[in-house]
């Protein structure tokens, strides 16, 4: 029996999975034993010019001719945002057919809404391709790992601030510098907000937690820190003290509640992450039993994406994601997670300060820390010339986020502190 597919989306993934299930059809029955057919793919610009391999009869720019098409059973949601994306992924799963979907943002923000509605029709919702491309890990997450109560996710699951911060670390370049370079070698889209502020990679977490932990989880309650203001300066200093800059996104499970954030971290040098470099992906879960796995491999672009979105259609179309969707009530019968604020969360912090370099400065920086309970573990300030500001490195030992950040505004407002204190937090995922 042969299984249709319509597809939502002909851009970068859109056009790669096309090509694949037109191109790899015989391969792909021989490893699946599944026959699958292409029948249309929905478009908005009719005058692009398109992949040659694609028959241009396939193209439509109506969604009913694929939604109202009683012959698909498939639709793969490729356009990306959250409208018509939205609504399209409801109707198709409201009509019975199974979604698979690349959509991050989409499930972040509606993931509870669009599962509900696909278990209610006797329907399901793949999404592999959501988080970390080619690497499956959201087949690692609900059963690889099924034995496990897991205890933290740590990802690098952006790769285009993973590209821009490997240059600047490796070649010393400023960030503006590497995201131009990254632009131009096609790692970054051209208005890269969303990957540089963190909020990619904050789509990707909200996913994967919901996963790890077997609870909703309010993408709202995420603390989103991004690359774009890191200065070459810090991973300078970062390397000096042993450690790699990498935009991590983190979920831990305490005994209150669970933490979620996403921020800039060094990483110490030895751990597997500080190694995952250019634009691949990498993520380090802990599970109980299971101990650190850890999961890499290219995070985006159409070939790896499409890999994810295939495997999901392989699923789908011999019935075993219908089945895993239904034993998931995870996906649609949770309750929303207790998330601890930031302010909470503690870990060892890098501060650096320009200080005017004068008699009395550091005891007066030394005291802010010590009264909000803050212990120092190591400081750097080079060969100085007196009357000069200069860049002072503390690292602390574990401290409660709430009170670093007290303490560098408390640092700001000193009399011969110029500009403001970074602050990157440092974070030794567990062995
Ligand atoms: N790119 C990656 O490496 C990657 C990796 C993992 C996940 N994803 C996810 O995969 C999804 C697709 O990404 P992409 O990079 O392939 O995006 P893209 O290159 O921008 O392609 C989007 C496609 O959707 C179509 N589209 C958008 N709005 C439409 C509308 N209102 N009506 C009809 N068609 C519409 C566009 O049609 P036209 O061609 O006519 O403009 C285009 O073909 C996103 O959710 C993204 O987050 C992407």
């Amino acid at each position: 029996m042969t299984t249709h597919i319509g597809l939502l989306g002909c851009g970068t993934v859109g056009a790669t999975v096309a090509e694949m299930l037109l191109t790899e059809k015989a391969m792909l029955a021989k490893r699946s034993g599944q026959s699958l057919a292409l029948k249309r793919i929905l478009i908005r610009d009719t005058t692009k010019i398109r992949n040659n391999k694609i028959p241009a009869n396939l193209f439509t720019t109506h969604p009913d001719d694929i939604l109202n098409d009683p012959d698909i059973q498939i639709v793969v949601e490729v356009m990306g945002g959250v409208e018509p994306a939205k609504t399209l992924s409801l109707r198709a799963v409201k009509s019975g057919k199974l979604l698979v979907t690349a959509n991050k943002h989409l499930l972040a923000l509606h993931g509870v809404e669009i599962f509900r509605a696909a278990a209610k029709a006797n329907s399901c919702v793949c999404f592999e391709a959501s988080c970390g491309g080619a690497i499956p890990i959201v087949l690692a997450l609900t059963r690889g790992l099924i034995a496990n109560e897991i205890d933290q996710v740590v990802g690098i699951v952006n790769g285009t601030c993973n590209y821009i911060l490997s240059e600047m670390s490796s070649t010393g370049k400023s960030y503006s510098t590497a995201l131009a370079e990254a632009q131009a070698a096609g790692f970054a889209e051209p208005d890269p907000t969303l990957d540089v502020t963190g909020g990619d990679s904050a789509h990707k977490l909200a996913i994967l937690a919901s996963l790890a932990f077997g609870t909703n989880v309010p993408f709202d309650r995420i603390y989103v820190s991004g690359i774009n203001t890191i200065d070459d300066m810090d991973l300078r200093f970062g390397r000096e003290l042993g450690y790699v800059c990498k935009l991590l996104a983190i979920a831990e499970k305490h005994s209150h509640g669970i933490s979620l954030r996403v921020h800039p971290a060094f990483v110490p040098q030895k751990h597997l992450l500080a190694n995952v470099n250019g634009s691949f992906n990498a993520i380090a879960v802990v599970g109980h039993a299971s101990g650190q796995t850890i999961h890499y491999g290219r995070g985006a672009g159409g070939k790896p994406t499409a890999s994810a979105i295939i495997a999901d259609i392989v699923e789908a179309a011999m019935g075993t994601a219908p089945l895993l969707f239904k034993q998931l009530p995870l996906l649609t019968r949770r309750s929303t997670a207790g998330v601890i604020p930031i302010q909470d969360v503690s870990s060892r912090h890098y501060l650096r300060m320009m200080v005017h370099d004068k008699p009395g400065m550091l005891h007066q920086i030394t005291g802010i820390l010590g009264k909000l309970g803050i212990s120092l573990a190591a400081m750097v300030q080079h060969e100085a010339h007196e009357d000069q500001f200069v860049p002072l490195v503390i690292m602390t030992h574990e401290a409660p986020d709430g009170k670093v950040t007290q303490a560098a505004a408390k640092i700001d407002r000193l009399k011969g502190i110029r500009g403001q204190t970074r602050h990157i937090r440092v974070i030794d995922p567990a062995p």
